[in-house]
């Protein structure tokens, strides 16, 4: 494997909505619609979509939905021996979608909440050059793997996503870390001001506008392909698996941004996370 992306794999439950509901308010939405997702899975199918040899490791359940996602890990090209059959059921999210693209997601973790450091240690890290970690998994978890990817020179990369505080010797490791506009400015008062948390470079996703690549030379901005919105779930999985697929094809972190934007931009015109993830041939130039 060239790619390793630690993280969730759920069964995402999709309704359509016409606005949010409030505290105590019902709102009627359109029809379920059953979609493969999960931070994790959706980075490792987007890298796999564009030809990456890559695997994911994480854990679904003994029922339907973890067949939904062994089954759309694969079509992907994604490796799927290091996906663990638990005991637990497969991760749910509860996702609405409003018309105007947004999602609000709630997530049950199911079998995410026992991916271990034991799976981590089950790993097989030849010619494995990429980590990629999101955090629907534990956090001890993510700690674990973030160290060994780093004993064995593969390169770390954490999508701080949901955000979560993580230990300064784990930032210490990232190459980079990626954060959203509104983490960033949690985080630090400028995008340079992420690099005194101590990752060795940061990018920050800007939504529409693209990202920004922060290393200790400056902040480079890269900018997005202007796109009209359908459902921007999971367009940031889609940025971090695109962006793991370069970094292990050699790519300049700056390069490897600038395809990712791409891919994400054209995720968000399209329905779902997974599903809406292009081929190279549908990535504008
Ligand atoms: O980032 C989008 C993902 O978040 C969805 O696919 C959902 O499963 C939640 O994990
Ligand atoms: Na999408």
């Amino acid at each position: 494997m060239t790619v390793l992306v630690l993280g969730s794999a759920n069964a995402d439950l999709v309704v359509a909505v016409p606005r949010r509901p409030g505290g105590g308010e019902t709102v009627l939405g359109g029809d379920t619609v059953v979609m493969p997702g999960g931070k994790g899975a959706n980075t490792a199918v987007a890298a796999g979509r564009l030809g990456c040899e890559v695997a994911l490791v994480g854990a679904v359940g003994s029922d339907q939905y973890g067949t939904l996602l062994r089954e759309s890990l694969a079509a992907s090209g994604v490796g799927t021996s290091f996906v663990r059959t638990s005991d637990r059921p497969t991760g749910l999210a509860y996702i609405t979608v409003t018309p105007d693209g947004e999602n609000s997601i709630v997530v049950a973790p199911g079998a995410n909440a026992d991916v271990s450091p034991s799976d981590v240690d089950r790993l097989e890290w030849d010619g494995v050059t990429v980590l990629v970690c999101s955090l629907e998994v534990p956090l001890d978890t993510v700690v674990h793997a973030i160290g060994a990817a780093a004993s064995r020179g593969a390169r770390p990369v954490l999508n701080l996503s949901p955000v979560t505080p993580v230990p300064a010797s784990t930032l210490a490791l990232l190459d980079p870390l990626i954060v959203n506009e509104h983490e960033a400015s949690s985080l630090a008062g400028s995008f340079e001001g992420l690099l005194d948390l101590g990752p060795r470079s940061a990018v920050v996703t800007l939504g529409s506008r693209g990202a920004a690549v922060v290393t200790a030379s400056g902040v480079v901005e890269v900018p997005a392909p202007a796109v009209e919105p359908v459902d921007t779930t999971g367009a940031g999985d889609a940025f971090a698996g695109a962006l793991a697929a370069r970094l292990a094809a050699g790519e300049s972190l700056v390069e490897a941004a600038g395809y990712a934007v791409r891919v994400a931009a054209v995720s968000v015109t399209r329905p779902g996370a997974q599903p809406s993830y292009p081929t190279p041939d549908e990535v504008p130039s």
